[in-house]
C-alpha cells in the first residue's frame, strides 16, 4: 500500500502570489485562511523569496552549533521585537517543537512537575504539546499522554488561581484560542494567571504560534494587555511559509533549561526566510495594518451578516465567525462557488486567518460571498 497520510482536498494547488493561490486549471483563490496563518506577508513575497534564493547560493546548511550571519541577525531580529524580559532565543522547525520546548525549559528550570493548561486549547501533536492540547479527537489514540497535566475552563480566573500549585512548573495558554474556537481571553484572566504564576514560582508560557507576528493587530497578542510571560512561542507565519518556530525566554530560564537541541534548528536558509519575515513585518508596520483592515472586516461582517450569524469575534485578523448551520459545508461552499478558501475552527465556527497585507477590496469580496453562502 502506498499513500499520503492527510486528507486532502479537492483543489490541487500550483502557484502562489500575494494574497491569491492558483490551481492546476489556473482558477484563482483568495486565500482567506491564510495558509493556516503561515503567510503573513502574503504568498512568494519577493524580500523573502530573494533571501532564501541568496542564503541557498552561499550556504544551505551547517549546524547551530557554529555561528553564522544570518542566524545571529535571526536572534537579533527576534530578541528586538520580543516584548521586553525575553531576550533569549531557541529556534526550531515547527510549533509543536517550540512548545515541546516550552514545556521541557519551564520543567528543568522549576525543578517542578506539573503542567497547567486550559480546555479546548491546542498546542501541537507531539507527545509533550499533545498532553496540553484538549481535545479527545487529537489525544485520545496516543494515550498515555504526560501525567501531571491539568486543565482549567479557558478564562476562568478563580479555576485557574486553584490549579495553580507548589508543584506548577507551567501554564500555558493561547491568548486568544485559534483551534478551539477564536476564543480571546480577558485582560483579566492574563493578569491573574500572571501573579498566581509568579506567586509560586511557575512560568508562565504564552503559546503566540497562531496570534503572534501581527495577527491581531500587535506583533503580539498579549501586547494588548501588557502582560508579559516567562516564555513566548513563535512559529506559523515566522517564516511566511518556510519551516520554523522560536522559543524565547527570561533569563532565569534560559539559565537553567537542561539540554535540549534539534538538528536542524535556525538552518542558514530558514533562518534568511525568518529574518526577512520579522523585519518587514516590523519595517512595515504591518501589525498596525492589520489592525485596522480586521477593524473594517469585522464591521463589515457585523453589518452584512447581522443576525444571520450567533457571533462575530476575535482581534485584528485573526477572526471567528460561529455560524448557526454547519461550518464545514460553508468553507467548502465559499471555495467551490466563490473561489475563497477559509478554515473552520470545530464545526460552528469560519475561522479567518488571511495574510496581513489584504486591503479593503479583498474584505468586500469575502463579506459578500459569506453573506451570500449564508443567507
Ligand atoms: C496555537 C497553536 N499552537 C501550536 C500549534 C502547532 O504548530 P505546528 O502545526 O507547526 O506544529 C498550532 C498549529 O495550528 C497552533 O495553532
Amino acid at each position: 500500500m502506498t499513500g499520503f497520510i492527510y486528507s486532502e482536498k479537492p483543489i490541487r494547488i500550483e502557484a502562489g502570489d500575494g494574497v491569491f493561490l492558483y490551481d492546476d486549471a489556473g482558477v484563482e483563490y483568495l486565500d482567506f485562511g491564510g495558509s493556516y496563518a503561515c503567510v503573513p506577508l502574503g504568498h512568494d513575497h519577493e524580500a523573502v523569496t530573494t533571501a532564501v534564493h541568496d542564503q541557498l547560493s552561499q550556504l544551505t546548511f551547517v549546524h547551530a552549533s557554529y555561528p553564522v550571519d544570518v542566524r545571529t541577525q535571526l536572534h537579533e531580529t527576534l530578541s528586538d521585537v520580543a516584548p521586553a524580559g525575553l531576550d533569549n532565543v531557541w529556534v526550531c522547525n515547527s510549533g509543536t517543537e517550540a512548545n515541546e520546548a516550552a514545556l521541557k525549559f519551564a520543567r528543568a528550570a522549576t525543578g517542578k512537575p506539573k503542567i497547567v493548561s486550559t480546555m479546548r486549547a491546542f498546542h501541537g501533536r507531539t507527545m509533550g504539546s499533545l498532553s496540553t492540547t484538549w481535545k479527545k479527537k487529537y489525544r485520545g489514540p496516543y494515550e498515555p499522554l504526560l501525567a501531571d497535566v491539568e486543565f482549567v475552563p479557558y478564562d476562568d480566573s478563580d479555576a485557574m488561581a486553584d490549579a495553580v500549585d507548589e508543584d506548577t512548573a507551567a501554564v500555558i495558554l493561547e491568548p486568544i484560542q485559534g483551534e478551539g474556537g477564536i476564543n480571546p481571553a480577558s485582560a483579566e484572566f492574563m493578569e491573574t494567571t500572571r501573579e498566581v504564576t509568579e506567586e509560586v514560582g511557575a512560568a508562565l508560557i504564552f503559546d503566540e504560534i497562531q496570534t503572534g507576528l501581527g495577527r491581531t493587530g500587535r506583533m503580539w497578542s498579549c501586547e494588548h494587555t501588557g502582560v508579559v510571560p516567562d516564555i513566548l512561542t513563535s512559529a506559523k507565519g515566522l517564516g511566511n511559509g518556510l519551516p520554523v518556530g522560536a522559543t524565547l525566554c527570561r533569563d532565569w530560564v534560559a539559565e537553567d533549561y537542561g539540554s535540549h537541541a534539534s538538528t536542524f534548528g535556525g538552518n542558514p536558509v530558514i533562518a534568511a526566510a525568518a529574518h526577512a519575515t520579522l523585519s518587514t513585518l516590523r519595517d512595515e508596520n504591518i501589525p498596525a495594518h492589520a489592525s485596522e483592515i480586521g477593524s473594517y472586516l469585522r464591521e463589515q461582517l457585523e453589518r452584512q451578516l447581522g443576525d444571520d450569524v450567533r457571533d462575530v469575534r476575535g482581534a485584528g485578523l485573526m477572526v471567528g465567525i460561529e455560524v448557526k448551520g454547519n461550518a464545514n459545508a460553508l468553507v467548502r461552499d465559499l471555495a467551490m462557488e466563490h473561489g475563497i478558501l477559509a478554515l473552520t475552527s470545530g464545526r460552528t465556527v469560519v475561522r479567518l486567518l488571511p495574510p496581513l497585507v489584504i486591503g479593503e477590496e479583498e474584505v468586500d469580496e469575502v463579506v459578500e460571498a459569506l453573506s451570500a453562502v449564508i443567507g
